[in-house]
């Protein structure tokens, strides 16, 4: 499916300006609790980014034990379980696995991630796929497939439309850091995953409510360009910062 990026920025309202969609972008809190649910390249990559600035991480896969090298080096805030003991030792998740295990994440682990703030980097594979999960994703969009099947999760769709790489290397990028969209219905978790941005090496960049994430995922005009905030912003048609 392609869009029009005109198109969608302007069915969207993200070339209005709307007050709330720019809260005022605290840092996140000097030492936060936070459960990566995936621990493979994006979730890996940025926990570690996490826990080289102050936070508290745990990693977690179905197979922790392959996670504990890596643990081991990063110090006493890293640790690692299964997705169960993440989720409750989080007071923020980070939801990156493949998209194909979302619904029963969502149902097994809802007891644990209900209320709190989940940052949701997951896509559908980007070629191919056809399953009725897939399907309802590009009909109904990725951001609105996932709140779906993550009832009571406080979502921001937040590090979906980046590179792992790009996120790691960020923080020294000759260019400089790239702007991350994040898009969110809550607008306090929507500054709490601003200040976990940041503290990733990257600049949030807001671009609206949970539906305008279509802005940035797969075909649309955010997807995988790896601008600074700047040029992102100016791309996205949403206006300067202030
Ligand atoms: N790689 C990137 O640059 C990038 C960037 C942006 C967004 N993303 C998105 O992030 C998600 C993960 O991508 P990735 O490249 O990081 O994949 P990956 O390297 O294969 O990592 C996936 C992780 O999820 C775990 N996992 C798989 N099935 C699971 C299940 N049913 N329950 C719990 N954990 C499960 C895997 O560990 P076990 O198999 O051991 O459980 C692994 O730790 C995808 O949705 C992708 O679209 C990736």
């Amino acid at each position: 499916m392609t869009f029009s990026r005109r198109a969608i920025l302007k069915s969207l309202g993200v070339l209005a300006t709307v007050p709330w969609m720019l809260p005022r972008l605290a840092r996140a809190a000097p030492s936060t609790r936070i459960g990566v649910i995936g621990a493979g390249w994006l979730g890996g990559t940025v926990g570690r980014l996490w826990v080289k600035a102050g936070h508290e991480v745990m990693f977690s896969s179905r197979h922790p034990e392959e996670l504990e090298s890596m643990a081991r080096e990063l110090g006493p805030r890293a640790s690692v379980g299964q997705p169960a003991q993440a989720a409750a030792f989080g007071t923020v998740l980070l939801l990156a696995v493949p998209f194909e295990a979302l619904p029963q994440i969502g149902h097994d682990l809802q007891r644990s991630y209900n209320g709190k703030v989940v940052l949701d980097a997951t896509n559908p594979p980007l070629s191919g796929g056809s399953s009725p999960l897939v399907l309802q994703a590009r009909a109904n969009g990725v951001a609105q497939t996932v709140a779906k099947y993550m009832p009571g999760a406080r979502l921001v769709r937040a590090f979906s439309c980046v590179d792992a790489n790009v996120v790691e290397s960020s923080g020294t990028r000759a260019g400089g850091r790239i702007g991350m969209p994040i898009a969110s219905d809550d607008a306090q978790a929507l500054q709490v995953a601003a200040g976990l941005v940041r503290d990733a090496g990257c600049d949030p960049v807001v671009v609206g409510n949970l539906a305008s994430a279509v802005a940035f995922q797969q075909g649309g005009p955010g997807w995988r360009v790896h601008l600074t905030a700047p040029e992102l912003r100016r791309r996205l048609g949403l206006p300067p910062a202030s």
